[in-house]
């Protein structure tokens, strides 16, 4: 089971930064999961909402700043002072960072669910292109028709179905779609659920997963993969369970 960091380690640094995806991989992640919008003048940024108030000292949406005029916000909310000046990073940062960490995955979320923001799926494939690790890359939105538009363009890519609610056969729908993962909030997961989605070979990346308990219950249920806060925890547990 793959033991990947929600937003980089974020239980312990500003999430969706460059210092939360340093650390996540220091900390032994099987990969980092990271949430993709665009600026206003259309470079990749790595952020989770669509609004800058939460996560940054600035204001307003992203989707209404230029990537430079991003890069002058300080996205250490809740850590100020701590680590310093985090910047917003931009996806090429962020794969010059991984791209040498061999065997490394990526989960990119395309934020796709209330500004479309057309052309993001093309920008995306041509930048994991450039850095030839799409054999490390998944895709997935709560936009199923992003999902699609991404698998389209670039079919080898592993993409995934991301889903808050209770999906009756949701493996039957993934598979109708020729995408071969789903990212189902952890609550939803259980024996029926998770036999339903397998049945079909399609394989499930779960989220938030913050507790031992939790990776434990999906381990047992034959998750592929557990996305959650503290890669630390995660693979602690992990390895306990490869020694029984
Ligand atoms: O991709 C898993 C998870 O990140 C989805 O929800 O809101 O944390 O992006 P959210
Ligand atoms: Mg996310």
């Amino acid at each position: 089971m793959l033991n990947i960091a929600h937003r980089g380690f974020s239980g312990k640094y500003p999430e969706n930064t460059m210092l939360a995806f340093s650390k996540a991989v220091e900390a032994g992640a099987d990969g980092i999961e990271l949430d993709i919008h665009l600026s206003s003048d259309g470079e990749l940024v790595i952020i989770h909402d669509e609004l800058l108030d939460r996560t940054t000292d600035g204001k307003g949406a992203v989707a209404d700043y230029t990537c430079a005029e991003l890069k002058g916000f300080d996205a250490s909310a809740g850590y100020a002072g701590v680590y310093g000046v985090n910047r917003i990073p931009t996806l090429r940062e962020y794969f010059e960072l991984v791209a040498p960490v061999s065997g490394f995955i990526t989960n990119i979320e395309l934020k796709t669910g209330i500004n479309v923001y057309p052309g993001i799926e093309e920008k995306v494939s041509a930048m994991i292109r450039e850095f030839g690790i799409a054999d490390r890359i998944i895709i997935s939105s709560f936009n199923h028709y992003s999902v699609l538009r991404a698998k389209k363009l670039d079919p080898d890519i592993t993409c995934g179905f991301l889903c808050e609610g209770w999906i009756i056969d949701f493996g039957a729908y993934t598979e109708k779609y020729g995408v071969e993962c789903v990212h189902p909030m952890r609550q939803t997961l259980t024996e029926q659920t998770a036999a339903e989605i397998k049945a079909h070979g399609i394989g499930i990346n779960t989220w938030t997963i913050n507790t031992p308990d939790e990776v434990l219950r999906l381990a047992e249920l034959g998750v592929d993969a557990v996305i959650g806060n503290y890669p630390d925890m995660a693979k602690a547990v992990i390895e306990e369970i490869s020694k029984k």
